[in-house]
């Protein structure tokens, strides 16, 4: 499978906290039938200011760690940003890693608050489809404005967002509120692709095969395969996967 949200970089947000975890969580991956893993660490202001520069170097510290423990998983960076105006700036200064391309455009894994969805994000997404970037909204099965009011998915689709779902959510790992949603989604052919989103070993584990098995029993398993993997390669291929 090919996981394109994890947090296995150390050191640099809420993930991993040093090399060793991220070790373990990239051969707990790999037990988990994972083969490639694009790390996405937080970019968030004032809480993890992170940057192409903390992010290359702690993805080059990680890559020689796995090639040094002979770990069969390939990586590749991109982050995962939390909206801001500032990433009009960012756009314009080329200084965002992408996670790979959807439909000719690149494609920016765009964190909304898990508290609500903001006022402005219409503008900003609709700026970014004019300048070529397709945003991809991670897990909106857990904001709390979608969990009061499912139809307010609506509103970000009709502007052109399109949906990642958190591995977990299929296979209870947060609520039955959240799990609801994400069958919800499914259902309704919202979800482009599922990730992990792992951020450690004993919370936020990576549930990619669990969740590749629920899939496969509600939707079949051709329709899981394009969730956990062929989706996924479309959008990494071109990535310098290390
Ligand atoms: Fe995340």
């Amino acid at each position: 499978m090919i996981d394109l949200h994890s947090h296995i970089l150390p050191g640099i947000d809420d993930g991993a906290k040093t090399l060793e975890d991220s070790i373990e969580l990239a051969k707990h991956s790999v037990a988990n039938g994972v083969t490639h893993m694009m790390c996405t660490p937080h970019i968030h202001q004032g809480i993890f200011d992170n940057n192409v520069e903390t992010i290359e170097l702690s993805f080059t510290q990680l890559v020689a760690a796995v090639r040094q423990n002979n770990i069969a998983l390939k990586l590749a960076y991109s982050c995962e940003i939390r909206i801001t105006p500032d990433i009009l700036t960012w756009v314009a200064h080329k200084s965002l890693p992408f996670i790979g391309e959807w439909k000719g455009k690149q494609a920016l894994l765009l964190e909304l608050p898990h508290s609500h969805i903001p006022p402005g994000v219409e503008n900003l997404v609709r700026w970014l489809l004019k300048n070529n970037i397709q945003p991809i909204i991670p897990h909106p099965e857990r904001n709390r404005d979608i969990i009061a009011d499912y139809n307010r998915i609506n509103m970000l689709r009709r502007i052109g967002c399109i949906f990642q779902v958190t591995a977990g959510a299929f296979i209870g790992r947060f609520n039955e509120q959240v799990q609801t949603i994400a069958e919800r989604l499914l259902s309704e052919n919202l979800i482009a692709y599922v990730a992990s989103d792992m951020h450690n070993l004993h919370r936020r584990p990576n549930d990619m095969l669990a969740c590749k098995q629920a899939l496969t029993q509600i939707a079949g398993s051709s329709k899981a395969q394009a969730l956990v993997y062929d989706i996924p390669f479309e959008i990494s291929q071109n990535m310098n996967w290390q």
